[in-house]
């Protein structure tokens, strides 16, 4: 999708990210929160575009090494064509960590799929964590590492 430009979110997108938020999000974000998010975690929260509109975000945050995804949405008419996939691969590309972790909610069929496609495993699993009483899986990305050059010298006997 060479059309497609992922980038840092800035205060100028909340209103674009509340419109998705409200849209598709299951529990839509408020703007004070989002906001708030964005000062917290300046440069780490991304806005995919798509022809020059904000179609999808994805808030969250380094720290001490560990990233975490705190929330994922796409508009609802442009899901299912790679959009998740795409600001979930910036983040792995970009953020200055070596693991980042995420929660969702067990029943998320389309965003486990997302995060499975893109190379999460679940770590653990938070009993009854929704108000209605559903679980929340904790899920972990782990950078994979350098792949090692194979040596040049010649081996001594
Ligand atoms: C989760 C979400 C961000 C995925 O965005 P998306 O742009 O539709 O995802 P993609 O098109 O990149 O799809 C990624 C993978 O998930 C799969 N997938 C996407 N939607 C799916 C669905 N409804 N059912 C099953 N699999 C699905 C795709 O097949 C794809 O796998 P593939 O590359 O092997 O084909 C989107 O569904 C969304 O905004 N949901 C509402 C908000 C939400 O629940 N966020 C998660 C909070 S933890």
């Amino acid at each position: 999708m060479s059309e497609l430009l992922v980038r840092p979110a800035t205060d100028d997108d909340v209103d674009d990210i509340l419109d998705i938020e409200a849209r598709g999000g299951r529990e839509p974000w408020s703007a004070d929160e989002v906001l708030g998010q964005l000062d917290h975690a300046c440069g780490a929260c991304m806005v995919a575009e798509l022809h020059g509109r904000v179609v999808g975000h994805v808030l969250g945050f380094v720290v001490a090494g560990e990233g975490e995804i705190v929330t994922i949405a796409v508009d609802p008419r442009k899901q299912g064509r790679g959009l998740g996939r795409a600001l979930v691969a910036a983040l792995q590309d970009r953020w200055p960590c070596e693991r980042i972790i995420l929660e969702v909610r067990v029943d998320n069929a389309p965003a486990r799929a997302l995060y499975a496609r893109t190379g999460f495993v679940e770590v653990g699993r938070r009993k009854h964590y929704y108000a209605d009483g559903s679980d929340g899986l904790v899920l972990a990305w782990e950078r994979p590492a350098p792949r090692r050059r194979p040596s040049r010298r010649a081996p001594t006997s």
